[in-house]
């Protein structure tokens, strides 16, 4: 099909595509870089926030660990300072303070005074704490928190009765951390994200919940009371706002895509439509072009012929004869002609009635048959009618039925080339009368084979190989047969002739 600059279709195509189509892609651009954009700022909103609940967790563990642990200097200050300072008041304390793990205290020279004997990591502990406290902190005082063999110890100058210098250390039990500080802190957290604390080598100190089907996102540190230890803020799998995100981008994908769909469809719904309409403009243009000329072709035979009659310019008593059989004939193919016509159109409009009634087949063929008798003769046509002898009467409107068969005569005849041989056939088959109209002529292609059925259609538009026409002539064929509860089918090879049977039930 060629689409013609300025037809209807062409129009359309633009239209479609001005209209339609160019706003479609750009809206399919502009939401791809509006959901790429909103993903990345949620991300970044998302960490930020990540970020900042992480640090508040941290800053608060930290505030109530250093809380806890100036009570516990001041205790202990306020033991050394006591008159009657024994170390069982320190065993007292650490008694009743389970935070502390080990506790140490030392004089100026860093003689031990408690605890009165070593154990385990304790020689160790004292050398290297020794070693890190320098002289300006003896003097300054105050306190500090020094890692010394992978554990924090707080360091602290106290001031004896005396006011010498005192120096007193103590590591942290890690269950009571646990138990007492980060899980009444990070215990209650609200909403999907898992606070956890992780130390230097990524283990695990404590989380709330399972991490196993959660992502890390955001890492922070503490400040100098917990140097070795961070706050780690997870996801549980599927509930990060990326996931969300994503998900939501999925949907208006695929929405979008649906959308893009049913555009595409409806589009292609129309188009289909224009172009039937088209066609269907320009079959009828067509046809009223061929019904005029066929309509023509008749009546100026008749008056040609009945001028030169009314003339009297014709002596001969048989040439006479001859041309009133002409005017005869001629007014028989305008009748028959204007006859489909108005069939036709009463089909269109719904009108059409049919008298079915039985109706014995031979005299009804016989007589379409004759008359076309005379173009037959004329064109040189052998015929060949096979009627089978015990044919039963059959419902039908015999006006009806006579009319198509004049129009599958009339096609045989017209589209049959040099090889003029014609034959009609009724026989019984199948519970049917199969009527049928035979010619060795131009044949019809195999892929058209349906269409020519439909109304206006012609093969090869309008001017069939040369031969003028309506296209009504099979439509209205089809009409009668489906009219009777039958049908009409078509056997055919291009250039070697067409078999068209009309097929009647024979019982009503
Ligand atoms: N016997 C036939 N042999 C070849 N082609 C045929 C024959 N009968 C019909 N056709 C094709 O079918 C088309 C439709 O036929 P019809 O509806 O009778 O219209 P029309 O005869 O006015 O062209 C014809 O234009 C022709 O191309
Ligand atoms: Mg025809």
């Amino acid at each position: 099909m060629t689409i013609r600059l300025g037809s209807p279709l062409a129009r359309f195509s633009a239209f479609a595509v001005l209209a339609i189509v160019l706003p479609t892609a750009i809206l399919a651009v502009l939401g791809y870089l509006s959901l790429r954009q909103w993903k990345t700022s949620s991300e970044l909103l998302f960490r930020q926030q990540a970020r900042e609940m992480a640090s508040m967790a941290a800053e608060k563990i930290e505030m109530v660990l250093v809380r806890t642990e100036d009570e516990i200097l001041v205790s202990l200050q306020s033991l050394v300072a006591s008159p009657d300072f024994a170390p069982a008041a320190l065993e007292r304390l650490l008694a009743a303070t389970p935070l502390i793990q080990r506790l140490y205290l030392f004089d100026r020279r860093g003689a031990p005074l408690f605890p009165s004997s070593w154990m385990g990591e304790d020689a160790g502990v004292s050398v290297g704490l020794l070693a890190e406290i320098s002289q300006g902190f003896w003097e300054r005082g105050g306190r500090r928190h020094l890692v010394i063999r992978d554990q924090v110890i707080l360091a602290a100058v106290l001031k004896a009765r005396d006011g010498a210098p005192l120096l007193a250390a103590f590591s942290r039990n890690p269950e009571i951390l646990r138990g007492e500080i980060l899980e009444k802190t990070l215990g209650k957290q609200e909403g999907p994200a898992i606070l956890s604390i992780i130390d230097h080598q990524d283990r695990l100190i404590y989380s709330r919940e399972p991490l196993e089907r959660a992502d890390r996102i955001v890492t922070v540190t503490f400040g100098e009371a917990l140097p070795l230890w961070r706050v780690t803020l997870y996801q549980p799998r599927g509930m990060s706002p990326q996931e969300a995100v994503h998900r939501q981008i999925t949907l208006l994908s695929i929405t979008f895509f649906l959308l893009l769909v049913v555009i595409m469809a409806g589009l292609f719904a129309t188009y289909r439509l224009v172009r039937r309409e088209t066609e269907m403009a320009r079959l009828k243009a067509d046809f009223v072009a061929n019904v005029s000329h066929d309509l023509k072709t008749p009546l100026s035979l008749i008056r040609m012929f009945s001028e030169t009659l009314e003339m009297d310019r014709v002596p001969a008593e048989a040439k006479r004869r001859e041309y009133y059989a002409v005017i005869a004939r001629e007014s028989d193919r305008l009748s028959r002609l204007i006859d489909n016509v108005l069939d036709f159109s009463r089909i269109e409009g719904g009108r059409r009635k049919y008298d079915i009634a039985p109706t014995t087949v031979e005299p009804m063929i016989r007589e379409t048959l004759d008359s076309f008798g005379y173009v037959l003769a004329q064109q040189g046509f052998k015929v060949d009618v096979s009627i089978a002898p015990d044919l039963p009467e059959v419902p039908m409107d015999a006006d009806a039925v006579s009319q198509a068969l004049a129009n599958l005569l009339d096609n045989a005849i017209k589209y049959s080339g040099s090889h003029k041989v014609l034959r009609v056939e009724a026989k019984s088959r199948d519970g049917h009368l199969a009527l049928s109209v035979v010619d060795e002529g131009i044949g019809v292609p195999r892929d058209e084979q349906q269409k020519i059925f439909e109304k206006f259609y012609r093969v090869g538009r309008s001017e069939t190989q040369g031969r003028r026409g309506s296209g009504m002539g099979l439509a209205l064929v089809r009409h009668v047969a489906e009219a009777h509860g039958g049908r009409v089918t078509v056997e055919s090879q291009p250039g070697s002739g067409s078999c068209f049977t009309l097929w009647l039930p024979l019982a009503g």
